[in-house]
C-alpha cells in the first residue's frame, strides 16, 4: 500500500513536471504506445504531415527510422539526432515524401527527420516569403519551429530536439542562416544552401538586411561567438550564377507589391551572395566550410546538391556521437 502511494506520487510529480506542449494532451507517443504497435500508429517510418498544435497554419512531416524503437527501449543508447530540413520557396517536400531521399539518408545515418511546411499566403494572397525573414505581421516562423520541436520531443522522447542539425536550400537557406543568428544554442550543425537574399551581421542596417534592431524585434542579441561554436557549412552550385528576375522585374514587383518582406531586390547571383555572407561571418570570427558543388545550378533536387547538404550534417552527427562516447 505504502509502495503504491509512493509510486503514484512519483508518477503524478513526473507527469506534472514534464510539461505537455499546448494541444498535445492525449497524444500517442513512443512512451505510451506498446512497442509492437508503434508502426501501426505511424510513430515509426513516415508520420503523416500534421498541423502544428500551436499554429495550424504551419505543418510538418516527420520520418523516424524503424529501428528507432531499439534506441528508446535501450536507455544506455543516445537519443536520435534530428535533421531539420527547411524547404525553399516552392515548398517541395519531395525529398521526404516522394523520392524517399531523406528517409534513405535517415536510415543510413541513424537520425530522424523533421520537415516543416510554412505555406505561402499566411500574410496575404501574394505572400511567398514570410517564413524566410522569421518576423512578419502575424508569423514568427522561428518560434513556430521551436514549438514544433517541443511537439516532436513530446511525441518521440527518444529524439534529441535540443540540438538540431539544420539544413535549408534557397528560401530554406534564408530561414536557416537567420535562425542561427537568433537561436545558436539550439543548433549543433547547419548546412546553409544557396540563399538568394541574406542578412549580414551588419549593425548599421535593420532586419532583415542587417541586425541593428534585433533587440527590438526579437528581444535578443546576436552573439557571433556562439555561432562559432556551431559546425557550419555554406553550400552553393558552381553554376548558381543567374539572378532571379531582371532589374525591371524587381522594379515592377516593388511597384505592385511594395516591399512586404523588407528584403531588397536581388541584384547578385547566389554564388556571389553566399561567398559574401560567408566572408562577413569569417570576419566576425565565425569559422565555416564553403562547398561549391561542381556543375550544379540553382537546383534543390539535384542529387549532388542534396548529398553535399546532408552528408556534412551526417558527418557532424557521427563526430558528436563518437566524441560523447570517448572516455
Ligand atoms: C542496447 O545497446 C547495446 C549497446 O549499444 C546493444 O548491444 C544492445 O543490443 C541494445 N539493446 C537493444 C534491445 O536494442
Ligand atoms: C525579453 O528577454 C528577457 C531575457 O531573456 C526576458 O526576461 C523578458 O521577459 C523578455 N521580454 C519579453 C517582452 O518577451
Ligand atoms: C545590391 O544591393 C545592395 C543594397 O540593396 C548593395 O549594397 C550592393 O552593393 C548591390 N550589389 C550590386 C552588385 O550591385
Ligand atoms: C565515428 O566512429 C566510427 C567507428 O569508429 C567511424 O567509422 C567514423 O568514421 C567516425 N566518424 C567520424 C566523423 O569521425
Amino acid at each position: 500500500m505504502r509502495l503504491n502511494i509512493t509510486i503514484s506520487l512519483a508518477f503524478l510529480i513526473s507527469v506534472t513536471w514534464a510539461s505537455i506542449p499546448p494541444g498535445m494532451e492525449g497524444a500517442l507517443t513512443t512512451s505510451n504506445v506498446p512497442a509492437e504497435y508503434l508502426e501501426y500508429v505511424f510513430l515509426l517510418g513516415g508520420f503523416p504531415i500534421i498541423q502544428s498544435r500551436s499554429d495550424p497554419r504551419v505543418s510538418y512531416g516527420v520520418y523516424v527510422p524503424k529501428d528507432y524503437y531499439n534506441a528508446v527501449s535501450n536507455l544506455t543508447q543516445d537519443k536520435l539526432p534530428l535533421l531539420v530540413n527547411i524547404h525553399g520557396t516552392s515548398r517541395r517536400m519531395t525529398a521526404l515524401q516522394v523520392d524517399d531521399q531523406l528517409p534513405k539518408f535517415a536510415d543510413e545515418i541513424g537520425c530522424a527527420v523533421l520537415a516543416p511546411l510554412f505555406p505561402a499566403g499566411v500574410e496575404g494572397p501574394n505572400d511567398i516569403s514570410s517564413y524566410k525573414v522569421l518576423h512578419t505581421a502575424s508569423l514568427r516562423s522561428d518560434l513556430a519551429l521551436l514549438d514544433i520541436l517541443d511537439e516532436v520531443a513530446y511525441r518521440w522522447p527518444g529524439i534529441d530536439t535540443k540540438h538540431i542539425y539544420l539544413s535549408g536550400f534557397s528560401g530554406g537557406g534564408q530561414f536557416a542562416h537567420r535562425f542561427l543568428y537568433l537561436h545558436p544554442d539550439r543548433v549543433a550543425a547547419a548546412s546553409i544552401g544557396a540563399p538568394g537574399r541574406v542578412t549580414y551581421p551588419d549593425q548599421s542596417k535593420s532586419w532583415p538586411q542587417g541586425i541593428s534592431d534585433v533587440g527590438e524585434i526579437f528581444n535578443t542579441t546576436v552573439n557571433m561567438e556562439k555561432l562559432n561554436e556551431i559546425s557550419l557549412q555554406f553550400v552553393v552550385g558552381e553554376k548558381d550564377t543567374e539572378i532571379h528576375g531582371s532589374s525591371e522585374f524587381w522594379e515592377w514587383l516593388e511597384e505592385v507589391m511594395g516591399s512586404a518582406d523588407d528584403l531588397p531586390p536581388m541584384n547578385e547571383s547566389r554564388l556571389d551572395t553566399v561567398k559574401k555572407l560567408r566572408d562577413t561571418w569569417t570576419a566576425a570570427g565565425v569559422d565555416s566550410l564553403l562547398t561549391i558543388v561542381p556543375g550544379v545550378a540553382h537546383d534543390s533536387e539535384d542529387p549532388a546538391m542534396r548529398k553535399a547538404l546532408w552528408e556534412f550534417l551526417g558527418d557532424q552527427m557521427s563526430l558528436r556521437q563518437n566524441e560523447s562516447h570517448k572516455v
